[in-house]
């Protein structure tokens, strides 16, 4: 019999609000299925009981729909990885409890994956052989709708948090402001685009001062309530009239503090490769102004394939196949964690 040195895992990641299962041959991605759940939208943000439900419904479709995209069969597999946290209990019991039960009925090992690790792995998919992937170490800038992140990246599984949000996520930054101005969840993508058309200079907001790497978003926050209160008392058509200065001009402020820390960590670390990732890294400006500031620092930047910025079973895959490399395996009594530190 032959001895087959390839190994294929199927990732599932259900920490949220998108159920999402891949398959990889070693470290190349072969399906990266996501269904995103629709229903939370009229509630202007996810609820959490409504996910954990749609996840029950969409994880054997996604599951069956990514082992045929891929041609592999569930007998081939070498192992299970999952989500294990961080992120809301209800949506992570559901990804955890079916990775038990298959690897239980396959008899194959179970590995759990912290998603956050995995948000930073995202640029060790192999889906485009030309696309190189960043030296160690370096720095990844974590954005997305629950965390804000600057990591710095020994290898593959030995990582430090050297900077985080004290209060809210970059991304809670975009979708409450959103939602202020009307616009429905997730919010994010929009001001993205709407701001493609405006001026980011025409309005000010300041930038809070925090300590050390640190960032902190609630602060921008109350103080984009308290402008567009003020502008509506003076002109109640003000924000249909301005929407996309306003959406300028704030995301600048996102990013212009974003990239500001970013800034002072490379220095202070002496690190040239810089990565983002996580859902606000799909973000069209947020990728524009990097790019320019690699160029001024001589920066190597990396950023994600727009698949592989918001949540996605792939970035599981990827820290699965690694954790498999180095025999760091789950016993089948592992529970979800909603807190989960890198
Ligand atoms: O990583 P992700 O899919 O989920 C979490 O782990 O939280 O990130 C979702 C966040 C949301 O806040 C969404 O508004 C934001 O990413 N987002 C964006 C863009 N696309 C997604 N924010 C700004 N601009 C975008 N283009
Ligand atoms: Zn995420």
């Amino acid at each position: 019999m032959l001895y087959n040195k390839d190994t294929y895992i199927l990732a599932i990641e259900s920490s949220c609000d998108d159920t999402s299962a891949s398959v990889f041959k070693n470290d190349k991605v072969l399906a990266n299925i996501i269904a995103n759940q629709e229903v939370h939208k009229q509630y202007g943000g996810v609820v959490p009981e409504l996910a954990s439900r749609a996840h029950q419904q969409n994880i054997v479709p996604v599951v069956e729909a990514a082992l045929i995209k891929s041609g592999i069969s569930k007998d081939q597999l070498s192992a299970i990885g999952f989500t294990r946290g961080p992120g809301l209990m209800g949506s992570l019991l559901v990804g955890t409890s079916f990775a038990k039960a298959f690897s239980m009925s396959l008899n194959i090992p179970l590995i759990e994956v912290n998603h956050m690790q995995g948000h930073v792995l995202s640029h060790f998919i192999k889906d485009d052989e030309n696309k190189p992937s960043p030296k160690f170490p370096f720095l990844c800038l974590t954005v997305s709708g629950g965390h804000t992140q600057i990591v710095l990246v020994k290898s593959h599984l030995e990582m430090e948090v050297i900077g985080e949000t004290i209060d809210d996520a970059a991304g809670e930054a975009f979708d409450k402001s959103a939602k202020l101005l009307g616009l429905p969840y997730p919010g994010g993508p929009l001001v993205d685009k709407h701001a493609k058309e405006g001026n980011p200079n025409r309005f000010e907001f300041s930038h809070p001062s925090v300590e050390g790497f640190n960032f902190s978003f609630s602060g921008l926050k109350t103080q984009f309530l308290y402008f567009i209160q003020n502008e509506v008392a003076k002109n109640p058509h003000f924000i249909e009239e301005n929407m996309n200065d306003i959406c300028a001009s704030y995301q600048n402020a996102i990013i212009s503090f974003l990239l500001s820390k970013l800034k002072k960590a490379a220095q202070k670390h002496a690190i040239k490769d810089i990565a983002i990732a996580g859902g606000v890294s799909a973000n069209s400006e947020l990728r524009k102004q990097l790019t320019l500031l690699g160029e001024k620092m001589t920066w190597n930047i990396f950023i994600p394939k727009f698949e592989y910025c918001t949540d996605n079973a792939a970035m599981i895959g990827i820290t699965a196949y690694y954790k498999y490399l180095n025999n760091q395996f789950s016993e089948l009594d592992v529970t979800a964690k909603a807190r989960y530190k890198i």
